[in-house]
């Protein structure tokens, strides 16, 4: 059955390593039938939240701030899956999409809970060992249990630094295969 797949790409280089990961994921997802969202975070306003448990007042904009986030709310609330894409920064995502991620909990205020969501990850990484990305795992997991989300699969590039990188690496044909998959 063809899904919804909402992209939130957390790197600020706009053709970097994540976005390779993110181009494979999508070309796999649209081949398969899957209709894919996509926003590259570094180019939207998007404030941090701030802890005010004031959103849900107003469906149409369920966080009290108005910014880049309502252009994501609609597509958030209208995912099937959602992919979470970003550079390792000091081992967890990038700040981009961790503002974008606590911003989410504005639709739990609104909607009556948190809605379920099929989630997978995409992220490149100096690093190339498990234990690089064991901090990333572990929290990533504890999201999707504590939010009854259903982890679809999670793509590592490790051994990436530059722009460039991740030419050829493996993680691309794994990120594809995930796409067309879901
Ligand atoms: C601020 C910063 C923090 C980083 N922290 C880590 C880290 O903790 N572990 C790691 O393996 N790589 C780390 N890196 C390397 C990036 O994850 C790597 O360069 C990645 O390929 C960047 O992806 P991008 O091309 O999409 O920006 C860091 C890079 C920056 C700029």
């Amino acid at each position: 059955m063809p899904k919804t797949i909402l992209i939130l790409n957390g790197s600020p280089r706009p053709n970097g390593n994540t976005a390779a990961l993110i181009d494979a994921f999508a070309e796999g997802a649209r081949a398969a039938g899957h209709t894919v969202l996509r926003h590259d975070l570094r180019a939207l306003e998007i404030h941090p939240c701030l802890g005010c448990l004031g959103g849900g007042k107003d469906p149409a904009h369920p966080c009290v701030q108005r910014d880049g986030m309502d252009r994501i709310y609609p597509d958030y609330r209208a995912a099937d899956v959602v992919a979470f894409a970003s550079p390792m920064y000091y081992w967890a995502v990038s700040g981009q999409l961790k503002c974008a991620l606590d911003r989410l909990f504005a639709v739990t205020e609104s909607d009556g809970g948190t809605p379920r969501k099929e989630t997978v990850v995409l992220m490149a990484a100096e690093g190339d060992t498990p234990e690089n990305y064991a901090p990333v795992r572990q929290w990533y997991e504890a999201l999707c249990a504590e939010l009854s989300w259903t982890d679809r699969g999670q793509v590592v590039a490790g051994g990436v630094l530059k722009v460039g990188d991740i030419a050829g690496h493996p993680a691309l044909a794994k990120a594809r295969a995930l796409g067309a998959s879901l």
